[in-house]
């Protein structure tokens, strides 16, 4: 019998690109386990009126462990002209394959390493008062709440009257009362501490696990005062209580992005509510590699599905050899193996993404700042296949 079950779910686009090239990391590493295909995505959409259909639903809840690569999704008038005729007006409505995803098992931790790999030609590099450059190690993980807070989907734009009654209970929104219903835009922000405490819990215990000193909360309670308050009040019970041997650090949400061009080598572990931490993960990401690097891994009470953090790139899905970057995939594939706790086969694939991209041999068009094409190949760099048979060579010995 496998050990392990894992749902996998190719997608769209550069998704089913980069899929079979975290499969073949999988197998050389030695991971125990079958994988069960489920369908997701545009095509899905177009052919059901659903992208996520209720029988990859029931394979996720069966078997608790996904790793999902990327889906196309379509403004509103496009995904209705899309649709399949037969299904035309019939009340199909197009959702996020992954929200829906998050929501219905809760996946609510969401974890977004943002570690450069030295030698990689993307890193960020800082000027010293002398003029000389620096290359300082950034070793992040950002721990984003991914189910509550700006992105809870409570909005309006001319919200009903019960809602502005409700709203005009408020002191301070005298300021609006006169603004008509159609000029007026309501997002709503709900932080429960149910939810505060799981996030902030996780990225603690992550810190303890690597031995990390700090875990930051980077909020803003000094102006969201109820929500990011009790973001940082929970934070600040969780240490004092549960973790007294690793430091808080707080970070109003603007000064950390500020900062990041001065010390990000600093900050570990960070933990933020759902649009802090989307930000901050793309800022980090950003000084790490980008696009083709970045894995996440949403996880939740029974469910975990990781993913890299890119999208489906549809003007690369064409292309034969592909050319995009798998190594964000594979990351993904990595954060997968760690989470159900085989922690030395996840340290083997970190390790032979790093020798391979320090060795620099073998660079996606992505890692040479070109322009993405068929005739990048021509300009030395390498195909998608190729960038995992190097990880590969690694993983079985290479040097
Ligand atoms: P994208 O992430 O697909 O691509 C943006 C650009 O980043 C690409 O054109 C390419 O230059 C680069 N890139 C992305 N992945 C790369 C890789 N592995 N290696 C090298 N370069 C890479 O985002 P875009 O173009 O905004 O969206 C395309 C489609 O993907 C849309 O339909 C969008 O809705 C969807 N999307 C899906 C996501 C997901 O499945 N999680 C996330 C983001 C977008
Ligand atoms: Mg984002």
């Amino acid at each position: 019998m496998v050990r392990h079950s894992v749902v996998t779910m190719p997608g769209d686009g550069i998704g089913r690109q980069v899929m079979p090239e975290a499969l073949r990391v999988l197998e050389a590493v030695g991971f125990d386990a079958e994988y069960i295909h489920a369908d997701i995505g545009w095509d899905l959409w177009r052919s059901e009126g659903n992208a996520l259909p209720d029988r990859t639903i029931d394979l996720l809840a069966k078997y608790k462990l996904g790793l999902f690569a990327a889906i196309t999704s379509k403004p509103k008038k496009e995904a209705d002209a899309e649709l399949d005729p037969k299904l035309r007006d019939k009340g199909y409505v197009y959702y996020s394959p992954i929200v829906t995803m998050r929501q219905r098992f809760k996946l609510d931790i969401c974890v977004r390493p943002c570690i450069s790999f030295s030698g990689n030609p993307l890193n960020y590099i800082r000027k010293k008062p002398d003029g000389a450059f620096e290359e300082p190690q950034i070793n992040t993980t950002i721990f984003r709440q991914n189910t509550e807070g700006m992105y809870c989907g409570i909005e309006w734009t001319n919200p009903p009257d019960v809602v502005r009654a409700a709203l005009g209970s408020h002191p301070k929104f005298k300021d609006f009362t006169h603004v008509p219903g159609k000029d007026l835009a309501v997002s709503v922000r709900i932080i429960t501490r149910q939810a505060a405490e799981r996030i902030v819990t996780a990225a603690f215990e992550f810190a303890k696990r690597k031995g990390f000193k700090a875990v930051t909360i980077c909020e803003k309670p000094n102006v969201v005062r109820e929500t990011s308050g009790m973001m940082e009040e929970v934070a600040k019970q969780l240490q004092e209580m549960k973790f007294p041997d690793i430091q808080l650090w707080r970070n109003n949400i603007d000064a950390q992005l500020m900062w990041l061009n001065k010390n990000p080598e600093d900050f570990n572990v960070i933990v933020a509510s759902n649009l802090f931490g989307d930000i901050l993960s793309d800022a980090f990401a950003g000084l790490v590699g980008g696009l083709g690097f970045a894995a996440s891994g949403n996880i939740g009470r029974e469910v975990a599905v990781f993913e890299p953090t890119h999208g489906s790139a549809p003007k690369y899905a064409g292309l034969n050899p592909p050319i995009v970057n798998p190594i964000a995939t594979i990351l993904a594939a990595a954060m997968l193996v760690e989470h159900v706790g085989e922690y030395e086969k996840a340290k083997k694939i970190w390790d032979a993404v790093a020798a391979v991209v320090k060795e620099g041999k073998v660079r996606t068009y992505d890692m040479m700042r070109l322009t993405g094409g068929p005739k990048v190949l021509q300009q030395g760099a390498a195909a998608t296949p190729q960038m995992t048979d190097a990880i590969l060579a690694k993983l079985n010995g290479g040097t």
